[in-house]
């Protein structure tokens, strides 16, 4: 029997989070999307909006509905990532001239839309967050009953058992916002977490790029030659920081949420530190052995572990290019 999980997206659009929208709107067989939400991150949060809604509008699905968040994190100023995703957050596209019908902006804040919407549908909700936790963080605070009216939670973030990507110890999204970070990961929620242990092995390489680019244009869709360009900057950015190919993050996170059989998870018990200049956003996972002085934390994440790498990364790039 299929099961069609209705999702939120929380994004922070953002290269990836482009790539990973795209990709959600073409596994109709395994996701409904009823809501996205935005908040700042890899750009400020007028940006990520304006991102977000054109790039639904270029698949067409002027039909979703958005709502703006949080423009920056709970309690530190914003850094956003222009080397990796461009000033404006897609590489160099600016769509802002792209003539295609997007969706209307909500007037409702994302953290009361997110609450509203699992107060309606309760235990029928899934949010798939591809950015800094603060809208989440947010919602959780504001609304006590939202934890439970939620069926769960995928989260892009943390570094495990792997070094940071914006820090010595800390991936980007936790990086960002790690107060909320912490909140979410310590809310009654049944959470997926798909860190950087994950993403790092899902890549796309120079050699995928130019395959598409090699395909007369007429066999290539709109949406594929927006893809490809921002690809194309990712890399470039990526390469120029010493990285072989880019990590597919966001859309692995994505891919996860519609099927969970691309990754093996591990129960863990999991805390993030909030503490500067160095351990900020890093997970600190308690591995001790239990005692009878101390009893073991209950795990409160499932975290990916190993992933299927290659079928992943066909996956993706099948459903972002397709021939
Ligand atoms: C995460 O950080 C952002 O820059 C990406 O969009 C992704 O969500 C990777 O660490
Ligand atoms: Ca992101």
């Amino acid at each position: 029997m299929s099961f069609v999980k209705d999702v939120i997206l929380d994004v922070d659009t953002g290269i990836d989070d482009a790539l990973a929208l795209i990709l959600a709107t073409r596994l109709t067989h395994a996701l409904r999307i009823v809501g996205v939400t935005t908040v700042a991150g890899n750009v400020d949060l007028a940006s990520a909006t304006e991102n977000t809604r054109s790039v639904l509008g270029l698949v067409e699905r002027a039909d979703v509905p958005v709502a703006a968040g949080a423009d920056g994190p709970l309690a530190r100023p914003l850094r956003t990532a222009p080397a990796f995703h461009g000033d404006g957050g897609l590489g160099d596209v600016d769509s802002s001239d792209w003539n295609v019908p997007r969706p209307p902006l909500l007037d409702e804040p994302a953290p009361s839309f997110i609450a509203r919407l699992a107060r309606e549908h309760p235990g029928q909700i899934t949010i798939v967050a591809t950015g800094p936790l603060t809208n989440l963080a947010r919602a959780l605070t504001e609304d006590a009953t939202l934890a439970r009216n939620l069926a769960g939670l995928v989260v892009m973030g943390g570094a495990i058992g792997v070094p940071g990507n914006a820090s010595p110890v800390a991936e980007a999204n936790f990086f960002t916002d790690p107060e909320a970070a912490r909140i979410v990961l310590s809310a009654d929620l049944p959470t997926i977490l798909v860190p950087l242990d994950a993403t790092e092995q899902v890549r796309i390489q120079r050699v995928d790029v130019e395959r598409v680019r090699a395909r007369a244009p007429s066999r290539r869709s709109p949406v594929a030659d927006f893809a490809l360009e921002i690809c194309e900057f990712y890399l470039r950015a990526c390469e120029s920081h010493g990285r072989e190919g880019a990590a597919l993050h966001d859309p692995l996170a994505v891919a996860i949420a519609a099927i969970p059989e691309l990754a093996e998870t591990e129960p863990l018990a999991v805390q993030i530190s909030t503490l500067d200049p160095l351990t900020a956003g890093q997970c600190v996972v308690d591995r001790r052995p239990r005692t009878p002085l101390r009893p073991e934390l209950p795990p409160n994440v499932h975290s990916c572990t190993r992933v299927l790498a290659d079928t992943s990364r066909q996956l993706i790039l099948g459903e972002i290019f397709p021939r």
